[in-house]
C-alpha cells in the first residue's frame, strides 16, 4: 500500500509539473530553440532556416544571428509586430529579400544584415513610411557587383535612415547619387572597401557627421570632392589606410588638409607612391616634393633624344667629309671644269663689254646686232 501511495504521489507531481511546463510555454509563447524575455526573443546559432514562429506580439528585439536563414519573404513575418524595433540577422546565408518582407514591422528602427550573401534586395521590402534608421550591411553583399542593389534600395525605401554601414564589401566605386535621397544621413561607414574615387556630388547630406573611408584604394581627392566636404558643417572624416599617390596632382589636397579640421586622422595619412616618399606624412609634404613622375620621365626622354640627335648629326658630318676626301680627284676636276667654264664665259662678257664701251665700235656692234 505504501508503494501504491508513492506511485500516486509521483503521478500527481508529474501532472503538476506537466501543467506548470505547459502553462509557462503557452503564456510566454517562446519558440523552440529560443530564449525569451517579455520583450526579447533570442535564437542565436541554432541552425534555423526560417524565422521562428510564433513570436510574442510585444517583442521589441529579435536576435537571430548565426543561423542558416537563406531568404526573407512575405511569410517571414506573418503577424503584425507593432513594437519590434531591432532585428538582428547577422551571419546567416541570406541571398534574397522579397517585396513586403517588413510590412508587418512598422516600427523597425535597426536592421542588422551583416555577414550575409545578398544578391537581391527588393526596394519594396520596407513599408511606405519606413522608420528604419540603422542599416548594417557590413560584409553583406554576395560580391561588389551587387552595389546597385543597395543603391536602388537607398534611393526610395528608407528616407529616415541615419546610420549606414557598408564596410567590408569590396566596393570599387559608389554609384552616382547613391546617398542623395537620405536627407537625415549622419553616419556612413565605408571602411575596408576598394573604392578608388569619390566623385564630386556623392556626399551632400548636410546632416553627415561621421564618414569612414579608411582602408580603401583612394590615391587622391579632387577639388570638387574637397569642396563638397567643406559644405558639410561638423563633418568628421577618416581617411587613413589609403594608398595616397604623392605627385603633382596631390598639391590641392595637401593644402586643403593643412588648413581643414574635417579630417580627424589627418596625422595618419601617408604616401604609398612614389617609392622615395613612401610612408611620408601627407601633412609634412613640401610643394617641391610633389613632382609628377610623368614630367620627370618626359624630361629624361627629351634629354636622351637631344643626345641622339647630336650623334646622328655628327655622323652625317663625318660621312660627308669622308665622301669629299675619297672623291677629291673628281672634285678637283669638276672644280677645274667649272673654273674654265667661268673663265670662258667671263672672257666673252669682257669682250662684249669692251666693244660696247668703245664709241668707235658702237655703231659697228649696233649694225651687227641688227
Ligand atoms: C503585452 O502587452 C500587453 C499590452 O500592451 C500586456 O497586457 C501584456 O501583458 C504584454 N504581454 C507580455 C508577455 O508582456
Ligand atoms: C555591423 O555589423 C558588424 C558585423 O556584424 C559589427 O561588427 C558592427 O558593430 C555592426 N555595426 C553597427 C553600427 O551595428
Ligand atoms: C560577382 O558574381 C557574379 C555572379 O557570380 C559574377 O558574374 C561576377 O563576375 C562577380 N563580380 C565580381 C566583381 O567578383
Ligand atoms: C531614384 O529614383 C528616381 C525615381 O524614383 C529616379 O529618377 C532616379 O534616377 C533614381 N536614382 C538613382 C540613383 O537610382
Ligand atoms: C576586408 O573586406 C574583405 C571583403 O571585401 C574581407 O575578406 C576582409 O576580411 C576584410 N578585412 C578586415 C580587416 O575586416
Ligand atoms: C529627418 O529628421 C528630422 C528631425 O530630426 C525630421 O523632422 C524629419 O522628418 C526626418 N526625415 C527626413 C526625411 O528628413
Ligand atoms: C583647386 O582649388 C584651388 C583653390 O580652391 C585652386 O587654387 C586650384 O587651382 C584648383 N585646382 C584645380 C586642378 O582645379
Ligand atoms: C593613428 O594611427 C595610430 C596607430 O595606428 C592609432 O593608434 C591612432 O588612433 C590613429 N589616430 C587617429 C586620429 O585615428
Amino acid at each position: 500500500s505504501y508503494g501504491k501511495n508513492a506511485n500516486r504521489h509521483i503521478f500527481t507531481s508529474c501532472v503538476v509539473l506537466f501543467l506548470a511546463c505547459f502553462g509557462t510555454t503557452s503564456s510566454v509563447e517562446c519558440p523552440d530553440k529560443c530564449g525569451c524575455t517579455t520583450t526579447t526573443v533570442e535564437c542565436v546559432s541554432q541552425n534555423l532556416i526560417s524565422i521562428p514562429q510564433p513570436l510574442t506580439l510585444n517583442i521589441t528585439t529579435l536576435l537571430l544571428n548565426g543561423n542558416n536563414i537563406f531568404s526573407l519573404s512575405e511569410e517571414s513575418f506573418p503577424v503584425r509586430l507593432e513594437q519590434l524595433t531591432n532585428l538582428y540577422l547577422s551571419g546567416n546565408r541570406i541571398e534574397q529579400v522579397d517585396p513586403g518582407v517588413f510590412n508587418n514591422l512598422p516600427s523597425l528602427h535597426l536592421l542588422d544584415l551583416s555577414n550575409n550573401k545578398i544578391l537581391n534586395f527588393s526596394p519594396d521590402a520596407f513599408p511606405d513610411h519606413s522608420m528604419l534608421q540603422v542599416l548594417n550591411l557590413s560584409r553583406s553583399l554576395y560580391n561588389a557587383s551587387y552595389v546597385d542593389v543597395v543603391s536602388d534600395l537607398l534611393n526610395k525605401s528608407v528616407p529616415e535612415l541615419s546610420h549606414l554601414i557598408l564596410s567590408n564589401n569590396g566596393l570599387l566605386f559608389l554609384p552616382d547619387s547613391i546617398f542623395n535621397s537620405l536627407l537625415n544621413l549622419t553616419t556612413v561607414d565605408l571602411r575596408n572597401n576598394s573604392i578608388v574615387l569619390i566623385k564630386s556630388g556623392t556626399f551632400r547630406s548636410r546632416a553627415l557627421n561621421y564618414l569612414d573611408l579608411r582602408d580603401n584604394a583612394l590615391k587622391r581627392l579632387l577639388n570638387g570632392t574637397l569642396a563638397d566636404f567643406d559644405q558639410i558643417p561638423g563633418l568628421r572624416l577618416y581617411l587613413a589606410g589609403n594608398p595616397w599617390h604623392c605627385d603633382c596632382n596631390l598639391g590641392d589636397m595637401v593644402i586643403w588638409l593643412q588648413r581643414s579640421d574635417l579630417v580627424a586622422d589627418k596625422m595618419n595619412l601617408t604616401c604609398a607612391e612614389p617609392t622615395e616618399l613612401r610612408n611620408t606624412q601627407l601633412l609634412k609634404l613640401k610643394d617641391e616634393e610633389l613632382q609628377c613622375i610623368y614630367s620627370r620621365d618626359m624630361k629624361s626622354v627629351l634629354e636622351t633624344s637631344y643626345v641622339f640627335l647630336g650623334m646622328v648629326l655628327a655622323l652625317i658630318g663625318v660621312i660627308f667629309l669622308l665622301v669629299l676626301y675619297l672623291n677629291r680627284k673628281g672634285i678637283k676636276r669638276w672644280m677645274y671644269n667649272i673654273r674654265d667654264a667661268c673663265r670662258d664665259h667671263m672672257e666673252g662678257y669682257h669682250y662684249r663689254y669692251e666693244i660696247n664701251s668703245d664709241p668707235r665700235l658702237a655703231n659697228l656692234s649696233l649694225n651687227s646686232d641688227v
